[in-house]
Formats: structure tokens, sequence, C-alpha cells
């Protein structure tokens, strides 16, 4: 761990500036003077949902008040429905409005939805502003707010429209934690497990031994975790930024059949949260990988056994939606030269991606989680 007074600090190097990932409690009092070193800029807009505004965004505010920041926020819907064009218009609009010009900062203030969002606004808005992410969730915190993947969901599939657009500092105020909903806390734990399953096998033993304190929320685990993940996801987006070597692509893992999980629960009385998705898809990608002669049984019953110990669902009730789910696995971004290339585990702590995936192991993967 590097610290600064207590905090961990994680450094993501990419270029053209590297920047740091922030880990504590209490951070987010320390939001307005560490932007105020980034930028001289009079003005800011705060980006934020109707879950976290009202918990944190006075926080925030008064803290880029007391550093001169002139701040505007905007209060969006909460929900995976709010990364769309329609709310990229809503943003541009305000930031027209709070004259943000090319100095200007947006802030995230929330968790991978509003991330997202609001990055491939700064991203595009003017060709390009400041952009901070402060992160609230602890899928964020792990994985979404670090590593510039910006993006918007089309009707064709999620996070269809977007942009690679690294951020300036990510905050992560640990105390923010305390506030999530049970399945949202959870959910998150999904790509934590991820990231051990694809790189770290010690990582996924220390899940093993903690899962009971982890399942119980004892939130002193949390800067522990979300330093190793955000390690891990540091090295990977440092070495391949675009996802060009096929790295970056690694974690990837369970997202393929994930995605198409998340878009048809979506359609359904009770949406699931990505990392629900993610984990059933996890599922069915060692099921794939183990069809594919790649993944060991006894090591993909101890992955769903971790998945299942952390409250997060081993199948998902789509059997009647198999077609559905297969055409949209076809649609997603990660099809290349119109074949579908997945990440396979060869083993806890390794994952490879392979354009050569049979259909009959697609099969065996869903027959595992569609139920
Ligand atoms: N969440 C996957 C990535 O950032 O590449």
């Amino acid at each position: 761990m590097s610290g600064d007074g207590g905090r961990r600090i994680v450094r993501v190097e990419t270029p053209p500036k590297p920047y740091p990932v922030l880990i504590g409690p209490g951070l987010l009092e320390e939001l307005g003077p560490r932007l105020r070193e980034e930028v001289r800029a009079p003005r800011t807009l705060v980006v934020t949902d109707a879950n976290v505004g009202p918990l944190y965004g006075e926080r925030a505010l008064a803290s880029l008040g007391a550093a001169g920041f002139d701040c505007s926020m905007v209060t969006l819907p909460a929900g995976d429905a709010t990364k769309s064009l329609d709310s990229a218009a809503r943003l541009y609009d305000a930031l027209a409005e709070a004259r943000i010009d090319r100095a200007s900062p947006v802030v995230s203030l929330g968790g991978g939805v509003v991330g997202d969002l609001a990055g491939f606004v700064a991203a595009t808005w003017l060709r390009g502003v400041p952009f901070v992410q402060c992160s609230t969730t602890v899928e964020a915190d792990v994985d979404a707010a670090v590593g510039g993947k910006t993006a918007v969901n089309h009707a064709s599939g999620k996070n269809m429209i977007g942009a690679f657009y690294q951020p300036r500092f990510v905050l992560i105020d640990t105390d923010t934690l305390s506030t999530l909903s049970a399945r949202d806390y959870l959910a998150g734990l999904a790509e934590s497990i991820k990231h051990a399953v694809i790189r770290d096998a010690a990582f996924f033993e220390w899940h093993e031994a903690r899962i009971a304190d982890l399942r119980a929320r004892r939130l002193d685990c949390m800067p522990e975790l979300i330093e190793r993940n955000v390690r891990i996801k540091a090295e990977i987006v440092a070495m391949d930024e675009r996802e060009t070597t096929g790295l970056r692509a690694l974690l990837n893992f369970g997202h393929t059949v994930g995605h198409a999980i998340e878009s048809a629960m979506a359609r359904g009385g009770d949406p699931w949260r990505h990392g629900e998705a993610v984990a059933a898809g996890m599922v069915a990608a060692c099921e794939i990988s183990v069809a594919a002669g790649r993944l060991s049984r006894v090591e993909a019953e101890r992955i769903a056994a971790l998945v299942e110990a952390a409250g997060l669902p081993v199948t998902a009730p789509l059997s009647h939606a198999r077609s559905r789910i297969l055409a949209l696995m076809n649609a997603d971004k990660k099809v290349a030269a119109g074949r579908l290339r997945f990440v396979l585990a060869d083993r806890i702590g390794q994952a490879t991606l392979c354009g050569e995936v049979r259909p009959e192991w697609i099969e065996a993967g869903l027959d595992r989680v569609l139920r």
C-alpha cells in the first residue's frame, strides 16, 4: 500500500498523464482542494443520480464551493436506463447553461452508470473537458471508475457508444459504502471475483477466506479489497488501454453472457444489477471453459461456489429467452469478424481470449445458467 495520511493511492499509468486513484474514508471533503490543484477554472458541473445526490451531493458541493468553484449539479434518475443519449443530451444542455468551457471540469458522483455517462459527456463536450470520478459503489470502486471506459447504451446493445477518456483522478470515499443497499453491495463483489479469477489466484483465496465477512458487509475489508482490485485493473489498463492486444479484453470475463442476461432481465419488473448478471455470466463462462477443455471441473465448481457464497446468482430465470440471449450475445461489441470471442478461464488466476468457441460449448454454458 502506498499511503497519504492513511489513504491508499494507486497510480494508473496511462498517457498522456498518469492519474491517481485515492481510496479512503472522508475523501469527499477533499474533492474541492484536490480538484483545485488540477484546474484553475472557476466553474464545474457535478453529475449524480437520485440515490446518491440526496446523500452526498451537499458534501461534494460544499467542498467544491470552499475551493472556489461555482458549482451546478444535475441529478438524473438512478438505474441503467439513464445511460442513454437522451441523458447525454440533457447534460450537454446543462453544460451550456453552466458555461462549462474547455478548462472547466465535469465531476461524476455515483456508481458506474453516472460515471460512464458523465465521462462520455466530458469526453465529447468541446472535444474534451477535464473529468473527475467520485465513485460511491463497490462495483464502480473495483472496476468501472478506473480505466477510462466511458459509454452510453444503444438499442442494439450496452455501451455501444463511447470513448476511452481517462479522468484527472478517481476519488473513492469508502464512507459512502455504508449507505449502499445490500443488493448493490453484493453485486459489486462480482467484479472483484472476476479480477481474481482472471489474474490473481492468491486474491481468489483471499475472497474464499473472507467470504463470510464480505457477505456480512464488514466494511473494514473494503479498503484492501478495493486497493487490490484497482491495482489489477491499473496494471492491465497501463499495458492495453485501448483493448488492442487482448489483455484488457480479459476484463470482459463473464460479460458476454452477462450483458445478454442483464439486457434480458431489464425487460421484466425486477431488472438485475450489472454485477448480478456478470455473476451468472461468469458461471456460464466457466462452463464454456470446461467444455473447451481449458478449465478443470473442480476449479469451475470452486468459482461457482464462491459466487454463490457471495450471495450472487449462479442461474438466471431466462430459460424461455434462450434465442434472445443468443441474439444479444451476437450483437455484442466483443464480436470480431462476425465471430463471438469469449474470455475463457484456464485456471483460477489465468484467462485467455478465445476466438474459436464452438456453438456446443456455448450451449453448455447456457444450459448451466438459464433456468
Ligand atoms: N470493465 C472492463 C474494462 O474496463 O475494460
